[in-house]
């Protein structure tokens, strides 16, 4: 499969696309720590962006969220590849693909709490440590920038 066919497509806040994304993301990034969405987990997330990455067939690939901090600032948030389609190009092309978006649109600074597990991922994507490590969701993070 090839990932630079695949497409992202940005998708409504509470329609039928953002219940599917929410779903791989309980699927993915909760349900495998054993905690489920409390009502704090999507407390915003009507003012933030959401994105999928699709096959051609519109098989859900990936997802990522991005929260707006300011003009020129964003946080990504919940970025996951489903895991049959890992290691083939799906999380970068997801990932490179929301940077253009957000620097069209005058972003010029992406921030996030990494996965230590993740790390190495996005450090191939010229995201960079700031900081010491911390726990969040239970499990160790890094804080990570890139200028885009
Ligand atoms: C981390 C994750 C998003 C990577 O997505 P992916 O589609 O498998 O990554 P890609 O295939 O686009 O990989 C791009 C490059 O990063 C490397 N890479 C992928 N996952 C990696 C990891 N966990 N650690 C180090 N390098 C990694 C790939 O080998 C590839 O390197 P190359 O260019 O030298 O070939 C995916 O494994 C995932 O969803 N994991 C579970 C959820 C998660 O941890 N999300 C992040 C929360 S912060």
């Amino acid at each position: 499969m090839n990932a630079n066919k695949m497409i992202i497509r940005e998708v409504e806040f509470g329609g039928d696309g953002y219940r599917e994304v929410l779903a791989m993301r309980d699927r993915l990034l909760r349900v495998p720590l054993g905690l489920t969405w409390s009502q704090a987990d999507l407390e915003g997330e009507a003012e933030q962006l959401h994105f999928g990455l699709y096959d051609h067939d519109d098989t859900l690939i990936a997802c990522v969220v991005i929260k707006p901090l300011d003009e020129h600032n964003a946080k990504l948030r919940q970025m996951a590849v489903d895991e049959q389609y890992r290691q083939i190009g799906a999380g970068r092309r997801l990932i490179q693909g929301v940077e253009d978006i957000l620097k069209q649109r005058g972003f010029r600074c992406i921030k996030m709490d990494a996965r230590d597990t993740a790390v190495g991922f996005y450090r191939k994507l010229g995201y960079e440590i700031q900081g010491d490590v911390f726990t969040q969701v239970t499990i160790p993070h890094f804080r990570m920038t890139k200028v885009i």
